[in-house]
């Protein structure tokens, strides 16, 4: 089932989210939705507080269109190792209309538990040690938008006081 998406400045996206303690039905259940949520949007990322789910849960699949899906289910990930520095921009579904270059590991090893419970390890480098980087944000209520300067911030704020007082368009 597709959900909505909660988007800044839902205080529900501020929120820790809980360690999933035992995998079940349920759990997989939220795994689907949020899948389908995300291929819907589309993204290459999402997290289950973006779906008011606080639940240690992100799924990700950065892979290129014309690519086969590559869809990575991680619960309660962990980074147990980063380094290097990377500098890209980044959006997020949450945040929609707004991008911005944020600072992150350019590499990052993951530890998490998959759908069925294994203990699974991704080396992960470019656009998935990003993804894994912003996804696990999530799980701790920050959005990318927290690691801009207080100077972009500051513009970024101002910006979506601006859309939310600008009455939606006609077609
Ligand atoms: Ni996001």
């Amino acid at each position: 089932m597709i959900r909505p998406i909660l988007t800044y400045p839902n205080p529900e996206l501020k929120k820790k989210s809980a360690p999933v303690t035992i995998i079940t039905e349920a759990t997989r259940d939220i795994v689907r939705d949020m899948t389908e949520t995300m291929y819907e949007a589309p993204g290459v990322g999402l997290a289950a507080p973006q779906i008011g789910i606080h639940q240690r849960i992100i799924v990700i699949d950065v892979s290129a269109r014309d690519e086969q899906p590559d869809l990575i289910i991680a619960i309660n990930p962990v980074i147990v190792h980063a380094e290097g520095d990377a500098y890209e921009e980044e959006g997020c579904l949450s945040v929609p209309n707004y991008a911005a270059n944020v600072h992150r590991h350019a590499q990052v090893v993951v530890k998490a538990l998959d759908p069925v419970g294994n203990e699974q390890t991704w080396r992960a480098e470019g656009l998935l040690a990003i993804a894994f980087q912003h996804e696990i944000d999530h799980l701790d209520g920050i959005l990318f938008v927290d690691h801009l300067s207080p100077l972009k911030r500051d513009l970024f704020q101002r910006k979506q006081r601006r859309l939310a007082a600008t009455p939606p368009e006609a077609p």
